[in-house]
């Protein structure tokens, strides 16, 4: 037995994460369920094939791996995951590991964590798409820490590098704390990729500018405040050109998005911990617009297209998109905290926003004031950091003023709105939830609590 570690799929994630366990010098046994698959990575993984090792059984698989076996799952979420810890279980020793590296549902990895496997187990998101698992992804760990620390060793090392040289692998607490952080990442991976889109949208059809004028603006922006990897490939998207006829590639393709959910589970999770997450929402809601193209189309023939040009000046939609971010992972962060306290798990702020500070698909210089601001103030909503509160009330005006005009003319941009609507909300220390109280307790008799402490069961309504 050579192996440091195990690999079980070898599907494009799998298979590059395969690749960087070998390239940072720890031997990898890998399995494929179609082992002409595993051959051919292993006839294709060039000089690293000698710390490569290719088994076409979960048993020889087992037996090629170092005890205590420490295995990585690169598999589809959900059931294949269950039948895979089921298959090897028998194989295994207790103190071997079973490393779930898929997107799972944290929800599943909390039942797997607590149904006393026959072996140890981990949940574990990886992010940064298969460039990233090559190279460097963000890992965020969940499950036991002495499990954690056990393969912590390969993990920092095939993890991606902040500036400052730190690994991005972290351990984030037990169970699916992991998985959790992930689905976030992705809810705000949803919105950050959402909100670019708006922007793109009024450009597009508020100003017609052309494809390449906005890859110029994104590349422009890619220099300042906003510089992360998203906003770096929306320029290069934009500046693509179709191989078959020369336009621009976003000229000729489908506007409708696809999703493999975990936007949805962040969603749907932030309604159960009642945490508002609105820009986020909308940016799942605006996925599932984009799936109705034909409706679309026959509600556009009846009422018009949103008709008036609306032009607004650069720097004012890089500011407004500086906001809408701000407030966006102002509103993730809250959940994350909402979620610690709920399952018990001491989520570090913090180390969240380090470890999304590199590999991972939302990473962007922010998210370094990010972590700063976090550290010094973990307890508190990411807009109430001094050094965001600034940025926000620098920045706010612009996207007031975008969301305004945008939505008078008719271009609908749903996730920046969301975050102004947050803030105004936020920010209303008054609100009109008297209203509601009373509402409730004139049909319902519920009750309701009086600003001056007075004890009364029920209102004067009548009848
Ligand atoms: C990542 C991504 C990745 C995700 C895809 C597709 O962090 O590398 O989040 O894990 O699976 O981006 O997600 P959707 O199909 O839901 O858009």
């Amino acid at each position: 037995a050579d192996a440091e570690i195990g690999l079980i799929g070898l599907g494009t994630m799998g298979s590059a994460l395969a690749l960087n366990i070998a390239e940072k010098g720890f031997p990898v046994a890998v399995f494929n369920r179609t082992a002409q698959v595993t051959r051919d990575f292993h006839r294709e993984s060039g000089e690293l094939a000698s710390r490569v090792i290719p088994t076409e059984s979960l048993e020889d698989l087992v037996a090629a791996i170092k005890p205590p076996r420490a295995i990585i799952l690169m598999v589809p979420a959900g059931d294949p995951v269950d039948q895979q810890i089921k298959a090897l279980a028998p194989l295994l020793a207790p103190e071997d590991l079973v490393i779930d590296a898929g997107n799972a549902n944290f929800h599943d990895t909390n039942r797997r964590a607590n149904a006393k496997l026959p072996v140890r187990f981990l949940g574990m998101g990886v992010s940064g798409g298969e460039d990233g698992a090559r190279h460097g992804p963000s890992i965020m760990g969940g499950g036991n820490r002495a499990d954690w620390d056990r393969i912590s060793p390969i993990l920092t090392a095939i993890a991606a590098k902040a500036e400052d040289g730190t690994p991005c692998a972290t351990w984030m607490g037990e169970q699916g704390a992991g998985h959790f952080v992930k689905a976030v990442h992705n809810g705000i991976e949803y919105a950050d990729m959402q909100m670019i889109a708006e922007i793109y949208g009024l450009m597009r059809d508020g100003m017609s500018l052309p494809a390449l004028r906005i890859a110029e603006i994104f590349e422009g922006w890619n220099e300042g405040p906003l510089q992360s990897y998203l906003i770096e490939i929306s320029g290069k998207v934009a500046r693509a050109s179709d191989p078959h006829g020369g336009q621009p590639m976003l000229d000729v393709i489908l506007d409708r998005a696809g999703q493999k959910g975990t936007g949805r589970w962040t969603a749907i999770e932030a309604q159960h911990l009642a945490a508002p997450i609105p820009v986020i929402e909308a940016a799942v809601m605006a996925r599932n617009i984009s799936a109705r193209l034909d409706e679309r189309k026959e509600i556009q023939d009846r009422f018009g297209p949103a008709p008036q040009p609306c032009i607004i000046e650069e720097p004012i939609l890089e500011r407004a998109l500086i906001a809408g971010k701000i407030l966006c992972y102002a509103q993730g962060f809250a959940m994350i905290s909402a979620a610690s306290e709920k399952f018990g798990w001491s989520l570090p702020l913090p180390e969240i926003a380090r470890v999304w500070r590199a590999g991972c698909i939302i990473r962007s210089s922010m998210l370094n004031d990010m972590a700063e601001a976090l550290t010094e103030h973990p307890d508190r909503n990411l807009i109430m950091a001094p050094a965001f509160a600034t940025r926000l009330e620098d920045s706010l005006p612009a996207l007031r003023q975008v969301v305004v005009e945008a939505t008078r003319q008719g271009h609908p941009l749903p996730a920046l709105a969301q975050g102004l609507i947050w803030f105004d909300m936020m920010r209303t220390g008054r609100g009109t939830a008297n209203m509601i109280q009373a509402q409730r307790d004139f049909f319902g008799a519920h009750g309701f609590e009086r600003l001056d402490g007075r004890n009364e069961p029920h209102g004067p309504w009548g009848s």
